[in-house]
Order: C-alpha cells, then structure tokens, then sequence
C-alpha cells in the first residue's frame, strides 16, 4: 500500500514527525506546498501533519480543500498536529473543535513538540511575544497559563515517541487490512 506524508512546519518539528513516520511505513514526506496534487490517486493512505497556531492547525485548509477528491479515491487520512501543548482529552477535543475536523472521516492525532523563540520567524515571535505580554499582565491567569512564560527564556525541547508510534501502528493495520 502506497502512502504519502505531506506537511506543515515552521520549526521543524510537523517536518521531523512527518519524515520519522514515513520512515518507518516506506513512504516518502514533502512539504505540503510541494505536492503535486494530480499524483493524489497514487496513494492509498495520505497523511498531513501541521504546526498549531493560536488553535488552528496550519496547512490544514489547504490540505482539506482536497478532501472531497481523497473520499472519492477511498483515501484513508491521518491528521496530526505538532504544538507545544501537553496533550489531554480536553485539549483534544479543542484542538477538533477549532478546526472543525470532526465534520470530516479523518483520524487525528495531537503530538506535542518542541517550542523555541530563537527559531521562529520575525511575525510568529512577535505574535508570540504579545501573547506572553498580555499572560504576565492578566491577573487571573491559571498557573498553566503562566508556566508559558518561560517560553521566553528557556526553549520547551520535546518528542513524541509514543504518538509516532500510534500514528505507524495505523498506517500499518490499514496497509495489512488492504491486503487482506
Ligand atoms: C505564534 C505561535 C502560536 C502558537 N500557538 C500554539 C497553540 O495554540 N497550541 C500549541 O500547542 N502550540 C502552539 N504553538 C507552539 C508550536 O505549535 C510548537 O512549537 C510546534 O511544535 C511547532 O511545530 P513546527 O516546529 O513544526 O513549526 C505556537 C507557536 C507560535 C510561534
């Protein structure tokens, strides 16, 4: 079964994820932007991973602009996500919620990844930086919230093991089910 892993990434983490699992199933990972689309039909399994923003998982509109063609194709999909959040049910459902994916046949996975001010672009640090000015000046900010500012000092260096893991295992049982 032929599957590709297309991607999203402003750090490098989404990209690390994407190439690790496409290692390890035999698939080849490229930048979303870089996919020829007419070559979708070549795959049985398509994959897209993409960095979270304020909630919003990049690249993933772009990606889901295609998904009518993928449901015609008998695609299966798998969509996760690097941010630097710790993943929990709660945040889970969140991060489903804001990007709507649960109107979509897809499988999602939230893998958490590394965070560090120095490698971001000139717009992302500033967004980020107001982010973190406005947390140190609100008053009732929950303790998790004000752990975040840190961030600015001190890089959050984190891999997902178990997630890649999960994320192969499946591809791997669509792959022996489409055999079978
Ligand atoms: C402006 C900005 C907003 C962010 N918002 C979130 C967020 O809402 N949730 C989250 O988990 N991580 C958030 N992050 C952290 C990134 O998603 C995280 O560092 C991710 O691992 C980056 O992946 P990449 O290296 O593939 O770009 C944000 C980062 C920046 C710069």
């Amino acid at each position: 079964m032929r599957t590709i892993v297309l991607y999203q990434s402003s750090t490098g983490c989404a990209e690390k994820y994407a190439q690790d699992i496409a290692s390890a199933v035999g698939a080849t990972a490229l930048p979303l932007k870089k996919f020829k689309w007419k070559t979708l039909k070549d795959y049985e399994c398509v994959v897209f991973g993409g960095w979270v923003r304020n909630g919003v998982i990049q690249g993933l509109n772009d990606f889901l602009v295609h998904y009518d063609d993928m449901m015609a194709n008998k695609q299966d999909i798998i969509i996760f996500s690097s941010g630097m959040s710790i993943p929990t049910k709660d945040g889970r459902a969140e991060l489903i919620s804001s990007n709507i994916l649960d109107l979509y046949h897809v499988r999602y996975y939230q893998l958490r990844g590394s965070f560090d001010m120095e490698k971001l672009s000139f717009v992302n640090k500033l967004i980020m930086k107001r982010s973190l000015q406005y947390i140190a000046q609100d008053e009732s900010a929950t303790p998790e919230r004000r752990a975040l500012l840190s961030l600015l000092d001190r890089p959050i260096e984190y891999y997902d093991q178990d997630g890649v893991g999960k994320v192969v295992t499946l591809i791997n049982r669509i792959s022996t089910q489409a055999r079978e």
